[in-house]
């Protein structure tokens, strides 16, 4: 519930400023006063006619009016609420915020205010992945804006790809984030990511393909959700995402100790790709190609952490939850696995080579529980998140 929140909404130019008509409502819906500023872009998307219908308060637009300097300056404009939202931010917007830009009402208030700002990107996919708007992105998010979508899909201008601004109820779920209002907020969360490096000497190691796109996903969702997570991560290809306590690691041994020391968790999601064997004892010294004679190694088994998390007597997370990536019989030996493990969910995919899973952009799972399998269609690894992190949210609220 967003009552008593003032929100000001900031509507810019472009197609997807048709939603923010509808973010009003639901952002309304849920208690929530908004003051809107449109931009000169914006008034050619929507009329300041159905703005102030929709949020039943002045539209303000304009740098200069001097009327309203009179009742209510910039700068007070830029403080009365408790967030600021912009929606769509177009890539004008997002570089005039980056550069500290202050040529019209809506970047004089961005660079004025005081309060948390969210953006929603919304804009060609191609705009998007520009250089200079993934410049401005990072320095926005360096700056401490926090930054919903876009989504990716088909766009207005034919295209298809990142760019399409989010929906208006993730938008409102990201400002009950931003206000300390999402679902697992207060929740502590540790994730697992990535894979493992296991040395063989100092210059060589034994790793795995996986990327950590999953893991990563999972950890975005959690954070978006209000979630307090700890990300551990092996090297991992995935950036981490913003608003994680990120801890790295390399082996399967430093990570057991890693998500140890991050214990009491409310729940913990292992979607690491841990090497079950490491090297007994990986040589201090690079090892020599000695002519005629090979290298012999000798393995050891790396910890469970899954199932050491899942069967600990102290501290252990309300709810476990475990990934079990098979090439065949993928629900039968998943359902073994989350009786062998302990842990209380598996989410199971088949990563034969066909599927194209592994490293991959989809991912087609099955969520294995007490009370039985189901089965989700295939989707990107970002909705697969999202979907668990619903389902997380509402086990532990
Ligand atoms: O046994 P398997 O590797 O198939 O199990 C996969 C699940 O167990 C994943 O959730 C993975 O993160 C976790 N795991 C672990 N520690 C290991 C091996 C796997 O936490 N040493």
């Amino acid at each position: 519930m967003l009552a008593g929140k003032r929100i000001l909404l900031i509507i810019g130019g472009g197609i997807a400023a048709y939603k923010s008509l509808d973010l009003i409502r639901r952002l309304r819906e849920r208690g929530a006063a908004v003051t809107p500023v449109l931009t000169r872009a914006g008034s050619e998307f929507v009329t300041s006619l159905s703005v102030s219908a929709l949020t039943g308060e002045k539209v303000y637009s304009d740098l200069f009016d001097l009327t309203d300097e009179a009742e209510m300056g910039h700068i007070q404009l830029s403080r009365v609420a408790d967030l600021v939202v912009v929606a769509p931010a177009t890539a004008d917007l997002m570089a005039k915020m980056a550069h500290g830009h202050a040529n019209d009402l809506a970047s004089t208030l961005l660079m004025a205010t005081d309060t948390p700002v969210l953006i929603a990107p919304a804009m060609n996919v191609r705009m998007w992945d520009h250089p200079a708007t993934q410049r401005n992105l990072a320095q926005l998010l360096a700056d401490g804006i926090r930054v919903q979508g876009p989504n990716s899909g088909d766009m207005a201008c034919g295209e298809y790809g990142p760019g399409r601004m989010s929906e208006p109820l993730e938008i409102v779920a990201a400002v009950e984030t931003a206000l300390g209002q999402g679902p697992l907020t207060g929740k502590r969360i540790l994730v697992t990511s990535g894979p493992t490096h296991e040395p063989i000497d100092p210059v060589r190691y034994i790793a795995n393909r996986s990327s950590g796109a999953q893991g990563t996903a999972i950890a975005r969702a959690l954070a978006a959700l209000g979630a307090d997570v700890i990300f551990v991560t092996g090297p991992a290809d995935a950036a981490p995402p913003a608003g994680v306590r990120v801890v790295r690691i390399e082996t399967a041994q430093q990570m057991l100790q890693a998500v140890e020391e991050a214990l009491p968790a409310d729940a913990a999601i292992f979607a690491a790709a841990v090497a079950d064997w490491r090297v007994a004892s990986a040589s201090l010294s690079k090892i020599k190609k000695d002519a005629g004679r090979l290298p012999v190694l000798e393995f050891a088994e790396n910890p469970d952490i899954l199932a050491t998390i899942s069967q600990r007597k102290t501290d252990r997370p309300t709810l476990v939850v475990g990934f079990a990536a098979e090439t065949d019989d993928v629900i039968t030996h998943a359902t073994a696995k989350r009786v062998r493990k302990g842990c209380d969910w598996i989410l199971a995919n088949d990563v034969s080579p066909a599927t194209g899973i592994m490293g991959g952009t989809e991912n087609a799972v099955h969520l294995i529980t007490a009370d039985g399998v189901e089965e989700w269609p295939r989707m990107s690894k970002q909705s697969v998140a999202d979907k668990l992190a619903a389902r997380i949210a509402a086990v532990l609220c």
